[in-house]
Parts: structure tokens; C-alpha cells; sequence
């Protein structure tokens, strides 16, 4: 079901596009607070953004707010702090279409036909079904020797063969977050080896991951791939692994989004 959302507004303008970001990159709620997502017509509460009726007739609206980004060619979306803050809007338009939702652990998402992504701190009024907001971070895990691998390997984002997408939103237990950051990288890493198993899939998926924990959002991490046809079995295969490694045992909500443009 369809939801009118209202987002809080900064300006206006459209804008959408992926700015390049290569060389740089990313409170457990107690699960009825985390389960009230702001798209959930039945949420209500605190967390739960107010649904007011629909009163832009602008197209959705975005753009970085002026003077906050970055001037350099290629940059475009880009913030002067190098944080690229999203908006991935599910609702009846957007590049890409939305194949299949998949509640992997936890509740799921309200259906929508389309994903438009909405790069900018915020934006306007909108109609849309759901609305997941992250932004990028610097690295926690990464060593330097693993932080050269992944820059010589990865590749851009919006290649023209990349047609297929994966948007998959994930939230982890208190569990996780009380650990502290040598017992997470430890657990990501040398037990779960999350790195290493997704190198093996670069250059063939491009990703990016925002963070929304500190932005209060539902989920601590939206996680977005873009690959061609042909790699979708080496992608299925990684997802498949990732899912079996102890780090997903802290993973207590994930939905799988599959998109085609
Ligand atoms: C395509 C190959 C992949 C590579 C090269 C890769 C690499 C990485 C790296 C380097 C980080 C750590 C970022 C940091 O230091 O903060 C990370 C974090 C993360 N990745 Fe992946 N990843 C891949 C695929 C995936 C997939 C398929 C998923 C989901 C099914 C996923 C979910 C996550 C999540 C949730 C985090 C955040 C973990 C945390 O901070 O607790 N990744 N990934």
C-alpha cells in the first residue's frame, strides 16, 4: 500500500545521480522501536515520522545545500566533508525497477513498483511507499593493505552493463554494538573473512555502503550493488556465503531488494 510521507525539507531542485566517491567509503533499539519503521502505516509512536497529505506538485526535489558541495570536477553530490548522504525512495517512479522483496530476518517493507536514489541531506514533500536514508562514513574495519586491495579492485558505480541492483538494508543487535571495535573486527574479518569473500567478487560489483544508525534511521546500514546480468550467480553466491559467517549472527533485521533498470 502506497503511503503519503512527508520528509522534512531543506531546497529544492532535482537532482539524481551517483557522484563518484572512489578512496573513500561507512544504539541497538530495542526491536519494537527498530520494527517502527517510519513507512510502516501501522507505526506509531516516537520514531514515526508524522504522514501528512501530499502538498508539493514539484517534482521530487534535491539538491546538496548550496555552499555545502564539493566544487571539484566529479564531484558532483558530493559534501565538502566527502559524505554522500541518500535517499532511497521505493514509490511509483524512480530508474529502477523493483523486482523482488525478500524480508530475510525481521518485518519487511511496503510494496512499491520503483526506486528512485535521492543523493542530498534531505528533500521535500514526496509521495512514496517507503524512504530508507543513509550517508557514507569513513572506514572501521578496513587495514591499510586490505584498503589498497579493495581501491585497486572496485569499480564505479552506473557502468552502463551494470543493469541489475541489490539494496539491502541491515540492522544488528545490541549484542554487536556492545562489542567493542577490535571484538567487531575480529569477528567481520578474520572469523567471518567479509572482506576477503567480497573481494572476490570485484571488479564484477560495484557498492557503496551509507550508514543510518546515526541518523536514526531503522537500519544501521544500507548496502547497494550494482552488477551486470552475467555476475548475478558470483553475486548470489557472496550473499549466500556472507549470510552463513558468524558476523550475520548479530544481523537480527535484513530485507533483500533486487532492482533492474
Ligand atoms: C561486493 C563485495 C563486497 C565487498 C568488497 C565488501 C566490503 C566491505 C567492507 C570493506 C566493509 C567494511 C567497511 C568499514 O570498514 O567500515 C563492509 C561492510 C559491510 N558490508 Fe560488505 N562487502 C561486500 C559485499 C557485501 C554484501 C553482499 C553485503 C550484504 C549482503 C554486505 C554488507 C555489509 C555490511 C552490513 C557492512 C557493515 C558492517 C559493519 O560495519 O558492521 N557487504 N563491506
Amino acid at each position: 500500500m502506497a503511503v503519503r510521507q512527508s520528509v522534512p525539507c531543506s531546497r529544492g531542485q532535482a537532482k539524481v545521480f551517483w557522484a563518484s566517491n572512489r578512496g573513500r567509503r561507512g544504539r541497538s533499539l530495542p526491536t519494537s522501536g527498530r520494527s517502527r519503521l517510519r513507512s510502516d502505516p501501522t507505526a506509531s509512536g516516537p520514531g514515526t515520522t508524522p504522514v501528512k497529505p501530499y502538498s508539493n506538485p514539484r517534482p521530487i526535489p534535491f539538491v546538496p545545500e548550496s555552499g555545502q558541495e564539493d566544487p571539484r570536477p566529479g564531484r558532483r553530490g558530493v559534501r565538502a566533508s566527502g559524505r554522500i548522504e541518500a535517499s532511497f525512495v521505493g514509490g511509483a517512479k524512480g530508474r529502477w525497477k523493483i523486482e523482488s522483496v525478500q524480508a530475510v530476518r525481521g518485518p519487511s517493507l511496503p510494496p512499491a513498483p520503483r526506486l528512485q536514489i535521492v543523493l542530498g541531506p534531505r528533500h521535500g514533500p514526496i509521495r512514496a511507499a517507503w524512504v530508507l536514508r543513509g550517508v557514507t562514513s569513513h572506514e572501521r574495519y578496513v587495514t591499510r593493505a586490505e584498503h589498497e586491495r579493495l581501491a585497486a579492485s572496485q569499480s564505479p558505480l552506473e557502468r552502463p552493463e551494470a543493469t541489475r541492483a541489490a539494496l539491502i538494508p541491515i540492522a544488528k543487535s545490541a549484542e554487536w554494538w556492545e562489542l567493542s571495535q577490535d571484538e567487531r573486527r575480529s569477528i567481520f574479518e578474520e572469523e567471518s573473512h567479509h572482506i576477503a569473500l567480497g573481494l572476490e567478487v570485484l571488479p564484477a560489483v560495484a557498492r557503496r555502503l551509507f550508514h543510518g544508525r546515526d541518523l536514526g534511521e531503522p537500519f544501521d546500514f544500507l548496502t547497494w550493488f550494482e552488477y551486470a546480468p552475467s555476475d548475478a550467480v558470483a553475486f548470489e553466491r557472496l550473499v549466500a556465503r556472507l549470510r552463513g559467517t558468524r558476523e550475520w549472527e548479530y544481523v537480527e533485521r535484513e530485507i533483500d531488494i533486487r532492482l533492474a533498470r
